[in-house]
C-alpha cells in the first residue's frame, strides 16, 4: 500500500472548455503517467443530476467529456476511467454513510448555504427549489472518494470543504465501526493557472464566458479574437498581468515563449497580433486531439466499451470492499 491512490470526479454538465483543459484535464492526464500512482478518474453523472435534469444534455455532456479525456491521451490501461453510475456500490455506500453523517455537518456546506441565502435574498422560502440531492451532495462525494481508499484528491479550491467533510465522515465511521477508510487529502494545485474567460473573470460555465475546447479551427480563432482587451494602441506598452489574453497564452506556452510574449506586451505588441499568436499557440496544441475527438464522438460505442472496462476494474476493488463495509455495519447473512 505504498502506492498513492489519486481520485477525482468530473461533473458531466456542459461542454469541456479551455479552462477545464488547463486546470484539470491536462494535469490529471500527466499525473496518470506516474508509476507510483493508481489514479481513478470518473464521470460524476450522479452529481450532475443535482444540477441538470435534462436527459439529452446529460447524455451529450457525458459523451463529450469522456471523448475529451480519451482524445487527449489518457492512458486507460494505467488509470481507471469509469462512469460513476456504472458502480452500484457507490450509491449503496452513500446510504450507509448517510446514516452516520450528522445533518448539522451538511447544514454547513457552502453550496447549500449559498442556495438558502439566495432564496432569502430573493424573498423566497429558505428551502425553495433545494433538493435533497443538493443537500446530500457531499455524502455522495465522500462515497466516491472513500469507496476506493483514495489518499489524494485533486480538486479546485471550491471543493476543499467537501474534502474536509469526506474526512469527517470517514473518521466518524472508523470510530464507530473500525478503521475501514483511508483519510483523503485535497490536492489543490496552486500553480495551475485559473484561466480567465473572454471577459476576464474566471472561465466558467456559470459566467457564460467560456471558450469550448473543441471548436473547429475557424471558430476557435473567432472566439480568441473576441477576448476583451483594452483600448491601448499598437506601440503602447501593455500590462501582461492585467490581461486575460496573456493569461491564456501563458497557460499554453513554455517558459521561454511566455517570457518572450511578456516582453512583447511591454514593447507594445498590437492586440490583433497578440490574439493571432495566442490562437496559433492554442490551436497547435489542440490540432491532434481535435482529430481524435471528432473520430471518437462519431463512434460512441468505442467510448462505451472503454467505460465498461473501467467500471469492471473499479468494481474489482469496490465489490469486495463494500462486502467488508456491509459486514462492519452488521448487514450480514443470517446463516
Ligand atoms: N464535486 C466535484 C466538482 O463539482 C466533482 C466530484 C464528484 C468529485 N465526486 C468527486 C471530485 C470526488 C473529486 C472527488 O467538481
Amino acid at each position: 500500500m505504498s502506492k498513492r491512490t489519486v481520485l477525482t470526479g468530473i461533473t458531466t454538465t456542459g461542454t469541456p472548455h479551455l479552462g477545464n483543459y488547463v486546470g484539470a484535464i491536462k494535469p490529471c492526464i500527466e499525473a496518470s503517467h506516474d508509476p507510483d500512482v493508481q489514479s481513478y478518474y470518473f464521470l460524476a453523472d450522479f452529481h450532475s443530476l443535482v444540477k441538470s435534469q435534462d436527459p439529452e444534455q446529460m447524455r451529450q455532456s457525458t459523451l463529450e467529456i469522456a471523448a475529451t479525456w480519451l482524445a487527449l491521451g489518457l492512458d486507460t490501461q494505467r488509470a481507471i476511467f469509469y462512469r460513476q453510475s456504472d458502480i452500484p456500490e457507490i450509491p449503496e455506500l452513500t446510504w450507509i454513510l448517510t446514516c452516520s453523517t450528522a445533518k448539522g455537518l451538511m447544514n454547513r456546506a457552502h453550496a447549500y448555504k449559498g442556495a438558502v441565502q439566495e432564496n432569502l435574498d430573493a424573498g423566497e422560502d429558505a428551502d425553495y427549489a433545494i433538493t435533497m440531492g443538493l443537500f446530500s451532495y457531499p455524502i455522495l462525494m465522500a462515497a466516491d472518494i472513500l469507496m476506493f481508499n483514495s489518499t489524494h484528491v485533486p480538486v479546485g479550491k471550491d471543493q476543499v470543504q467537501h474534502l474536509e467533510m469526506a474526512r469527517d465522515i470517514a473518521q466518524r465511521f472508523n470510530h464507530h465501526y473500525g478503521e475501514l477508510f483511508a483519510l483523503p487529502e485535497a490536492v489543490v494545485e496552486e500553480h495551475v493557472a485559473l484561466l480567465p474567460g473572454k471577459d476576464g473573470r474566471k472561465m466558467s460555465k456559470s459566467y457564460n464566458n467560456t471558450i469550448p475546447l473543441w471548436l473547429p479551427e475557424k471558430q476557435l480563432r473567432k472566439a480568441i479574437m473576441r477576448i476583451v482587451t483594452n483600448s491601448l494602441e499598437p506601440g503602447e506598452p501593455k500590462d501582461p498581468d492585467d490581461s486575460a489574453l496573456f493569461a491564456i497564452y501563458a497557460a499554453f506556452a513554455g517558459k521561454a515563449q511566455r517570457e518572450a510574449m511578456r516582453q512583447a506586451y511591454m514593447d507594445g505588441i498590437a492586440w490583433g497580433e497578440a490574439k493571432q499568436q495566442t490562437f496559433e499557440l492554442v490551436n497547435q496544441e489542440l490540432v491532434q486531439g481535435r482529430e481524435r475527438y471528432d473520430a471518437l464522438i462519431a463512434e460512441p460505442e468505442r467510448i462505451e466499451a472503454v467505460l465498461r472496462e473501467g467500471a469492471e476494474r473499479a468494481r474489482a476493488f469496490a465489490t469486495p470492499f463494500l462486502a467488508r463495509i456491509r459486514d462492519a455495519v452488521g448487514i450480514r447473512k443470517l446463516a
